[in-house]
């Protein structure tokens, strides 16, 4: 599957805009601030039916404006298809996927497959265990409608329990029967999790020796406190703890606190990775997300690339645009000299939330 078009009304600093795409890689070339990773979140908007670099959605509204429109046009099995996503300033939303209107979003995530690297997915590799969390669950959402409403369901109970936590007199009888609701919920996302973790790394193993021509090995690990636990024990386990609860006033055993480990030569990247392996293993972390998403969705997930040509060195820039020459990817730049002996590349100028022609 490959974005034919996207059509921008009132979104950021973009008033009116209609960008044309190719199955290749689409450059958008600009000083900073006119509107480069815009056009990036528009598309990731459009795809997940939320930012990824806000909880506000109303932000996204062009100022002065009180509505927004995101079209995504789609080529899927020879079909076009096209999504829209609409936002007005009373928080009123609605997407349109084919005319269809979505009324819970499990049913359109992972129609737009799709993976992202920004700087800030730095943030995977050096970053708190949240930021290696939401990749491993961006994955898993994309794949499977039920893991999308296991994991609200669980932070639904998580958040009764928490809230619970914070009174004076604490129902123990309470926590217990929404222990029961969540050990369900945790042993199932705990299964998939494993599941997706482990598929990475096979993945991961091959591009790391490529990209490092042999010298480093690279190792994903999942670390959970429920791995091979049935729901009973997961329930034992959490009622058992659940004094710890009671002293910090906040629920301290559970999926929130799951990590994705990262190892380099047996050593955790995260501590005592250079900054070049840091890179290096980002790289390859969404890579691997691309590849199992490609093969589990028998699709081509869209790559979007926000300003990530100036983290790498040209060794690595080569290796991805090697990699990712015969698929769709959306580039953001204030530099085009890494573009050489390219064939399938579109570039645009992007001057105040207009493109050039
Ligand atoms: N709701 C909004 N309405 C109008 N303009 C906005 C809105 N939100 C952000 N902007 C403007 O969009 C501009 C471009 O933002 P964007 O992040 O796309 O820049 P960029 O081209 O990626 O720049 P850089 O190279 O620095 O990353 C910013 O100057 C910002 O002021
Ligand atoms: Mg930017």
């Amino acid at each position: 599957m490959y974005l034919t078009k996207l059509k921008l009304e009132n979104f950021r600093n973009y008033e009116n805009e209609e960008i044309n795409l190719i199955n290749g890689i689409n450059l958008f070339l600009g000083l900073n601030a006119q509107g480069k990773t815009n056009i990036i979140e528009a598309i990731y908007t459009g795809a997940f039916g939320k930012s990824y670099r806000t909880l506000k959605d109303n932000e996204l509204i062009m100022f002065g404006k009180d509505y927004l429109n995101i079209t995504l046009e789609y080529e899927k099995n020879n079909l076009n298809n096209i999504t829209t996503f609409y936002i007005d300033n009373l928080n009123r939303k609605q997407i349109k996927n084919n005319e269809v209107k979505i009324k819970k979003i499990a049913d359109y995530v992972g129609e737009i497959p799709i993976v992202i690297f920004s700087p800030e997915s730095l943030d995977v590799v050096k970053g708190s265990p949240s930021k290696r969390r939401n990749f491993i669950d961006m994955i898993c959402c994309q794949l499977s409608k039920s893991y999308i409403i296991q994991h609200q369901e669980y932070m639904k109970c998580l958040k009764m329990k928490n809230s619970m936590l914070k009174n004076d007199y604490i129902d123990d009888n309470y926590i217990y029967v929404l222990h029961e609701k969540m050990s369900k919920y945790i042993k199932y996302i705990v299964d998939y999790r494993k599941e997706i973790i482990d598929k990475l790394n096979i993945y991961a193993k091959t591009i790391q020796k490529k990209i490092t021509e042999d010298n480093e090995e690279i190792n994903l690990i999942y670390n959970t406190d429920f791995l091979n636990m049935t729901e009973e024990e997961i329930k034992k386990y959490l009622d058992d703890h659940l004094y710890i609860d009671k002293l910090r006033k906040i629920a301290i055993k559970g999926i929130q606190r799951d990590d994705l480990e990262i190892y380099i030569n047996e050593q955790d990247v995260s501590k005592f990775g250079s900054q070049g392996q840091k890179r290096t293993a980002l790289l390859t972390l969404k890579l691997s997300n691309f590849e199992l998403l490609k093969q589990e969705k028998n699709e081509i997930p869209i790559l979007l690339l926000d300003d990530i040509m100036s983290e790498l060195d040209s060794k690595r820039i080569n290796f991805l645009l090697k990699y990712i020459e015969n698929y769709q990817s959306i580039i953001t730049t204030t530099e085009d000299t890494f573009v050489k002996n390219i064939d399938n590349i579109k570039i645009s100028k992007v001057s105040n939330g207009r493109l050039e022609k």
